[in-house]
């Protein structure tokens, strides 16, 4: 099979979860291409069988720049996929949400899985203490590449006419799936939730790494960074402004900076 795996990552993690899938394809004798939502347009998606479509949680849902590709892609009417997701552990009504979203494009879901990894979201990393060496574990990573081996298995089936049972589901109007559609609500309000961002212009190098990091477009260098109304309050400048110069009010002491021990984690994995 040929297999195309899709992700955003804000700080690496769901990255890192992908290179785990896309290695347990690779060790199964499968065709593998990775790349970002934002580099779809250089491969043809229907020249592939089988589609692992990945994101970060963020609020309790997709990464909200992740929703926006998928609900503009063109109809996939009868191809299979599998959702991968990292996240902190709350995924709230994320994984139904993902689903759904792709069930909408005309997709068949043969299942899901969630990595565990360290929280990149500034207010919990505030307010308790982050646990960024914890996770992921070569455990959880070895259940990730054992159930990406299952979806190669499940579609494999479902292309030789056995039958494969599939998962439902189903969104759950929770508090934390209204609290995510707020988030995601048009207007100022969703983004003044991670406080006013904050620039120090005496350590700003004008390096451009946050213009160039914004999965919205809504940074300009005038002559220091300038967040415009299109941000979607993701963290992703202030984690990965490599002198640390952006801040907000709700901000904590340590941005995230990804995950450190990629190569044990995936030899002490087995991969
Ligand atoms: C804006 C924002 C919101 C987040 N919301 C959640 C959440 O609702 N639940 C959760 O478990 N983790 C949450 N997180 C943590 C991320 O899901 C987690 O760190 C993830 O692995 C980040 O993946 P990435 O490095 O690929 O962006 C949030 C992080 C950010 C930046
Ligand atoms: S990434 Fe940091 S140092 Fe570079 S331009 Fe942006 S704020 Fe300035
Ligand atoms: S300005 Fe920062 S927080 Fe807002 S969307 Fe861009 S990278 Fe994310």
């Amino acid at each position: 099979m040929k297999v195309l795996i899709l992700y955003y990552s804000g700080t690496g993690n769901t990255k890192f979860a992908c290179e785990v899938a896309g290695l347990a394809i690779e060790r199964a004798g499968h065709d593998v291409t990775m790349t970002t939502y934002e580099k779809a347009g250089d491969v043809r998606l229907e020249d592939f069988d089988l589609y692992c479509f990945a994101a970060p949680v963020y609020e309790w849902a997709p990464a909200r720049n992740v929703e926006r590709f998928v609900r503009s892609i063109p109809a996939l009417e009868g191809r299979r996929a599998f959702i991968v997701t990292s996240s902190a552990g709350a995924t709230g009504q994320a994984t139904p949400l993902f689903a759904r979203m792709l069930e909408d494009r005309g997709l068949t879901v043969l299942g899901d899985h969630n990595l565990i990894c360290p929280d990149s979201w500034g207010g919990t990393r505030r307010w308790s203490a982050p646990h960024d060496a914890e996770t992921p574990t070569p455990e959880s990573v070895r259940e990730l590449a054992e159930f990406t081996d299952s979806m190669l298995e499940h579609a494999c089936a479902l292309e030789d006419g056995r039958a494969v049972s599939l998962p439902a589901y189903r969104v759950l109007p929770t508090g934390l799936f209204l609290l995510s559609r707020l988030t995601r609500a048009p207007g100022r309000w969703p983004r003044l939730k991670m406080g006013r961002k904050r620039v120090d212009e005496s350590a700003c190098t004008r390096c451009g790494v946050c213009v160039k990091n914004c999965p919205a477009g809504a940074i300009a260098l005038d002559p220091y960074p300038a967040f415009g109304r299109g941000c979607i309050a993701c963290w992703r400048c202030i984690n990965t402004c490599p002198v640390d110069c952006i801040t907000t009010i709700i901000d904590s002491d340590t941005h995230y900076k990804g995950i450190t021990e990629r190569e044990r984690l995936l030899r002490e994995a087995g991969l």
